[in-house]
């Protein structure tokens, strides 16, 4: 098959509207050479000729694991450790210290649950991790849980990998990289310590369904409802409210347009939210 072949308009509606189904992205009009790149490797992969193929093979479900390879090479998974510092900065400032705070009046316990939501390749959990280890000495007596899910399975392989390459560690000060970071012989890429890893879990979760389990005191979902429309931003954004505790924090990335899809939390500033 030639590697120039694209996408018609008719089978890009498809391709649009099923990804839209399984996943809650629009795929703007304009990207059909991106789409069909995205989707060719998957043809590559199949040994199929044609888009038609694929898509009938995709939607019949007939293939054990496609539609998570799919899925993978349709994502977009960019990310680096420290990303928006402010975020970080409000973290492992003024939310510890209202936590610590509340647990020693006796208001709360020493327990935390933190969930990065659709993490790709674990970067922010891991840097929200490394947050907690440097406040170690305060937080001696707490139970400390963060995780970390996406959609994409080979992001969250590499997640649990927790090896990562030079420029995703661009934010990250020499310090940093010595304390909490293992480099590996030749120096190409570096894999995070045990230290941090330990607080860190990662599982595959679709932001189109509710979070199962216990509620979080904080949520970081940033810089994934940008490819979301105001339908499945809703959606993804109700769940989201739905897993914080009363008196947890929501932090959305600043591009993504979250404000005015949310509800059932006040806006404290442009990146966080508070549910009372
Ligand atoms: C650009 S990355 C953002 C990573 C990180 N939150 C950050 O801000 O650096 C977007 C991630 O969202 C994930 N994603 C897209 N749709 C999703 C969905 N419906 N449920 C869960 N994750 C999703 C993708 O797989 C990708 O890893």
């Amino acid at each position: 098959m030639s590697g120039l072949i694209s996408l018609t308009p008719q089978q890009f509606t498809l391709f649009q509207k099923f990804i839209y189904r399984q996943t809650g992205i629009w795929t703007q009009d304009g990207k059909i050479a991106l789409l069909s790149n995205r989707i060719r490797r998957r043809l590559r992969e199949r040994n199929l000729e044609s888009f038609d193929d694929y898509y009938g093979l995709l939607t019949r479900g007939s293939i054990p694991g496609e539609l998570e390879a799919f899925i993978d090479a349709i994502t977009t998974n960019e990310t680096h450790f420290f990303r928006m510092a402010a975020h970080f900065d409000w973290f492992a400032g003024p939310f510890l210290d209202e936590s610590i705070a509340r647990a020693s009046a006796g208001n709360r316990e020493r327990t935390l649950r933190v969930w990065s939501a659709a993490c790709s390749t674990g970067e922010e959990p891991y840097t929200l991790a490394i947050c907690l280890a440097e406040q170690a000495s305060r937080l001696g007596d707490w139970k400390l849980e963060l995780v970390g899910t996406d959609i994409c399975e080979s992001a969250l392989a590499t997640a649990r990998t927790a090896t990562y390459r030079p420029r995703s560690l661009e934010n990250v000060s020499a310090d940093r990289l010595s304390k909490y970071f293992v480099a590996a012989p030749g120096g190409d890429t570096w894999t995070v310590r045990p230290t941090v890893t330990r607080l860190c879990q990662f599982h595959r979760h679709n932001l189109l369904e509710p979070m199962p389990g216990r509620k979080f005191d904080c949520i970081f979902i940033r810089n994934v409802l940008i490819y979301f429309d105001s339908g499945s931003k809703a959606i993804a954004l109700g769940h989201l409210v739905d897993a914080l505790q009363p008196g947890g924090y929501l932090v959305v990335g600043t591009t993504d347009g979250a404000h005015d899809h949310l509800e059932g939390v006040e806006r404290c500033s442009t990146f966080l939210y508070k549910k009372p």
